[in-house]
Formats: structure tokens, C-alpha cells, sequence
């Protein structure tokens, strides 16, 4: 049995954020992830970061990055919270520059930024189109050299609830097989989006949604999962990520004609209009025959070779190596593809979730910035700012408590040997997890995507509730000890299947269309009905769905255009 102040889950931005914050006011911290800290999903982030930095010649105001985020947001997202993250993000700018992260520099050796969806000021720093690799390498250098304990390579199984209040975790070292009770007075989960249970998505294979699924197992509710958002620039095929800042350093979205259409749909931001927007503008382009074999096309050859190689590197390099297209000489093949979910564990701007002793913090977590929209470059924002202000919470919390209450360690131990027993014994259905996984997320892909109706939602959420009764008729045939990632990919789908579920049904509760939930029959946003936030919680008979107002402090809703 292992005891620490606070227990982290998940070493991406937000998670080691965290674990520096709580182990910097002296807590005994320890940070537990299915992967290496660097090889974390933030890792995939490309375009940058946003602050409204003002300084010499910027009239950017944090008011102004707020507005914006409200306005992307589509009114849904909670005002308090907004400005806390608009005001704060500069510092926290600073402390990733002061911890090394090598952003990049204009003429005159200041920071440079770059032009982001959705933007009125230009906010976004970065480095090259590999930001998230720069911070979350820079971030682990001061894990390390805080020197705090990190089980790495450990899967959670479940969360431990002791008379209402999270305490700790049980998880299985993946090396060996063990399972260990890991106790602390509180836990921080910071294990990242459910990207994986849509097919494609931009989204590393181990995005599975994992930390959802265990705080909503153990009550905490999760808020707006019918939010996910699709990037409009994923490559065509296997579905990579090609950075918004492409088109921040001015290149075009143009058709089959060479028509640069977003001046249709969005002719003051044209390319720079939110996510929302102009995936559902490729979508119709696409849908009324201005597209390519289902895709429209990302243009940078006007920027010239020298820009693209300097600041867009990765992704001609992913462009080249995945779709044979080199972006200095051609158009490059995209369609809007799934990236990110603004929905995810219910939080206030501390990072508490309903549950006391769990807090939460970066895309697991909503503290409700985004609402029906994330602006690009916010979530890496949301990361520091709140992995920051949970890691303060959780140690506050943890300080409060008198000495933990102590459910027997070999029953906590025992219920997990048992369910993973279950899965090793049971006869060979006939079908894998791996097709089970599959049929998940080309489902959730085909009717919870850019475009919705009730009756394709439907089938989603039908084809879901199959899907999980055929989970438990799912064995796993390997019965080895050593990283068995038969077991574990079976584990991460039923943690897919419920927040898949959960997506389903809160996106169906939702008649009306705002942000990224877009519907056919509902085509407008109503705020007299539908201006507040979707709650789900798990139940028995299938989740329930709650409702809680949206905050506002100074911007009442307004017409959304770009
Ligand atoms: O396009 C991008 O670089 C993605 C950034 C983000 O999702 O914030």
C-alpha cells in the first residue's frame, strides 16, 4: 500500500502542472500514468498558446481574449471562470518562458505570436508547430527535478470512495501485473480527452477517456458531453492534426474550383473564423460536390518554403509522409475530423468536482472555458491555469483532512482480481474488443459529429447500448502478467463505451443547435430554453441527465457571426 497528500493522475500538461504546484507548497505529491510523461497527448498539440499579453504597440486586453472565448464559446461557456483563465494566462506565459520553454521570438526579441480561429487580437505564442512537445518537455524537466514519486506505466482501475469523499486509487503496475492501493487524501485527475472513441481522430491511441469514466463511476457528474468539437484541418486518411496556425500565418481553405469558399460563410475571419464555424462550412462545401473525395484542401504554397519550413515543419512533414503531398508545391487534402471535447468532469475554477477530495483539471475536466466551442490555443491555456489552481486546491484540501478512513486494503485489491478474472474466464465471443472499439467510433463519427439529427443520434446511442452488452461477453485471451495490453485495451473500451454513452444521450437531451452541437431539426440556438449547461450522471437503468444555469458576469448573449 503506497499513501501520499495527493495523488495526480495523468502526467500531460495539466497533470504535472498540477503535481508541481501541490509538491512547491510542500505536499507529498505523486503523479501515476499509463504512459511515460513526455509521450502524453499534450504532446500533439501544435499551434500554441494564448495570452493577452499587451505590452509595447498591443492593445490586447485580457476583456478582449474573455469576449472572444465567450463569444466562441457560443454563450454556453461560464463567464467567472473565463475571466479567471483571461486574467491569469499572462503570468503563467511568463512561467513557462522562465522555466525554458524556447518560444518564438519576433525581430526585436520579444515573444511573437501568431493569428488563432476566433481571435479579434493576435494572442497565440508558440513554438514552431510543435508547442505542447516544447512545454511538456520543459514541464517534466521540473518534475523531475522537484524530484516526486511517479508510477509510471501504472493502469487505474477504479477510484476508492470512502464515506463520500475520493481517497485514493487502485491500479495495476502494467510491468508486472500487480495491483496496488495507492491512498491519498486527495486526487487530481488530469487524464486527458476521450479522442479514440470516435474513428478517426486527431488524437493519440491512448485518449480514451479513462478519467471520465472513473470519476463518473464514483459520482462526480460529468457537463456538456454533447460538446465535441471537430478540427477543420485533419488530413485526409488517417486523420493527423494539421495546425490552425497554418492558416494563422495566412493560408487558405480553398474547393474543388479553387474558390476560397469561407468568404461565403465567414467574410470578416474567413479561414480564422471558429472551429465550429468553418468545419460546418467544409462540411456543406463538401456535401453540395465543391469537395475532393470527401475533402476540401489546406493551401500554403503562398507562403513560400522558407515560413514553412521554420514555423509549419511538422506538418509537412506529416502531410508528405501520411498523404504524399509536399504543402511547399501543393494543396494538401483535409476534412473537419474529431479533436477535442469541451465537455468532461464538472468543476468549479479550483478544479473541485462534486465529488469532495477529486478535483480535475485540463480536457477530462470542463470548468466550463469552452462551452460549445474551444477557441484554438485556449486548451493548452487551460492546462497551466487550471492544472496550476488545482494543484493549489487539492493541497488546501488534502491539509484539511484529519487522518484517512480505511476500507480494507485486500477487498479494494480483491474486487479488481475478480473483475479482471471475469474477463480472462469468459468463453471466446466470436468478436474482438478491437472490432468492438471500431464500430464505436465510426458511429459516434457518422451521426455525433459535425452535423446531428435525433434519428442518427439515435442509432449512435442504440448502437452503443449494444456494443456494451456485448462487452460483457468480451474475453481476454491473454492471460500473461507483463504489459498485457489484451487486458488493458479491453479495460480502456469499457471506460470509451460510458463516456460514449454519455456523449449520446446528453447530445440528444440538447434540441436546439449551439456551438459544436449542430442539429438538422433544431438549426437554431434558443437561449430562452436552452441556455444552461447538461449534466450526466451515472445511474442505475442508463445515465440521468441534469441541467445547471450558465454564468454570466458582463457579456449577455449576442448573434454569433464572423
Ligand atoms: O490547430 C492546432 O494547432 C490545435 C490547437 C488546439 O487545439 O488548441
Amino acid at each position: 500500500m503506497y499513501q501520499h497528500d495527493v495523488l495526480v493522475i495523468g502526467a500531460g500538461l495539466a497533470g504535472m502542472r498540477a503535481a508541481i504546484e501541490a509538491s512547491r507548497m510542500g505536499a507529498d505529491v505523486a503523479v501515476i500514468t499509463k504512459v511515460h510523461p513526455v509521450r502524453s497527448h499534450s504532446n500533439a498539440a501544435q499551434g500554441g498558446i494564448n495570452a493577452a499579453m499587451g505590452g509595447e504597440g498591443s492593445d490586447d486586453t485580457w476583456e478582449l481574449h474573455a469576449y472572444d472565448t465567450v463569444k466562441g464559446s457560443d454563450w454556453l461557456g461560464d463567464q467567472d471562470s473565463i475571466e479567471v483563465m483571461a486574467k491569469e494566462a499572462p503570468q503563467d506565459i511568463f512561467e513557462l518562458e522562465h522555466m525554458g520553454v524556447i518560444f518564438a521570438r519576433d525581430e526585436f526579441g520579444r515573444l511573437a505570436t501568431r493569428a488563432f480561429g476566433g481571435a479579434s487580437k493576435q494572442r497565440t505564442f508558440y513554438v514552431g508547430d510543435i508547442t505542447g512537445q516544447a512545454l511538456l518537455h520543459v514541464m517534466y524537466e521540473q518534475l523531475l527535478k522537484a524530484g516526486m514519486r511517479v508510477y509510471e506505466e501504472w493502469f487505474v482501475l477504479s477510484l476508492i470512495k470512502e464515506e463520500g469523499e475520493c481517497a485514493g486509487a487502485v491500479a495495476m503496475n502494467m510491468m508486472t501485473g500487480d495491483i496496488e492501493v495507492i491512498r491519498a487524501k486527495a486526487v487530481i485527475m488530469a487524464a486527458g480527452g476521450i479522442g479514440r472513441v470516435y474513428e478517426p481522430s486527431t488524437n493519440g491511441l491512448i485518449c480514451t477517456g479513462d478519467g471520465m469514466a472513473l470519476a463518473y463511476r464514483i459520482g462526480a457528474p460529468m457537463m456538456d458531453m454533447e460538446m465535441v468539437q471537430y478540427h477543420p484541418t485533419t488530413l485526409k486518411g488517417n486523420g493527423a492534426l494539421l495546425t490552425e496556425g497554418a492558416r494563422g500565418e495566412g493560408a487558405y481553405l480553398i474547393n474543388k474550383d479553387g474558390d476560397r469558399f469561407m468568404k461565403k460563410y465567414a467574410p470578416n475571419k474567413m479561414e480564422l473564423a471558429s472551429r465550429d464555424v468553418v468545419s460546418r462550412s467544409e462540411a456543406i462545401e463538401i456535401q453540395e460536390g465543391r469537395g475532393v473525395d470527401g475533402c476540401v484542401y489546406l493551401d500554403c504554397r503562398h507562403l513560400g518554403e522558407k515560413l514553412i519550413r521554420q514555423r509549419l515543419g511538422q506538418i509537412a512533414e506529416l502531410a508528405l509522409e501520411f498523404a504524399n503531398v509536399d504543402i511547399v508545391k501543393n494543396p494538401v487534402p483535409i476534412r473537419p475530423g474529431m479533436h477535442y471535447i469541451m465537455g468532461g468532469i464538472k468543476t468549479n475554477a479550483d478544479g473541485a468536482s462534486y465529488v469532495p477530495g477529486l478535483f480535475a483539471a485540463g480536457e477530462c475536466a470542463n470548468v466550463s472555458i469552452h462551452g460549445g466551442n474551444r477557441l484554438g490555443a485556449n486548451s493548452l491555456l487551460e492546462t497551466v491555469v487550471f492544472g496550476r489552481r488545482s494543484g493549489k486546491a487539492a493541497v488546501e484540501f488534502a491539509r484539511s483532512k484529519a487522518k484517512p478512513v480505511r476500507i480494507s486494503e485486500t477487498m479494494l485489491v480483491e474486487q479488481q482480481k475478480a473483475k479482471i478474472q471475469k474477463l480472462m474466464d469468459q468463453p471466446y465471443p466470436g468478436y474482438t474488443s478491437a472490432r468492438v472499439r471500431l464500430e464505436m467510433g465510426k458511429i459516434m463519427d457518422k451521426h455525433v459529429s459535425v452535423f446531428r439529427t435525433e434519428q442518427g443520434m439515435k442509432e449512435a446511442g442504440d448502437t452503443i447500448l449494444r456494443l456494451m452488452q456485448q462487452y460483457h461477453k468480451l474475453s481476454v485471451r491473454d492471460h500473461g502478467k507483463v504489459y498485457n495490453w489484451n487486458l488493458f485495451s479491453t479495460l480502456e473500451l469499457e471506460n470509451m463505451l460510458d463516456v460514449a454513452e454519455a456523449t449520446c444521450m446528453s447530445a440528444l437531451a440538447r434540441k436546439e443547435s449551439r456551438g459544436a452541437h449542430s442539429r438538422l431539426d433544431f438549426p437554431d440556438r434558443n437561449d430562452k430554453e436552452w441556455m444552461k449547461h447538461t449534466l450526466v450522471y451515472k445511474a442505475e437503468g442508463g445515465p440521468k441527465i441534469d441541467y445547471l444555469p450558465v454564468v454570466i458576469t458582463q457579456w449577455p448573449p449576442e448573434r454569433r457571426t464572423y
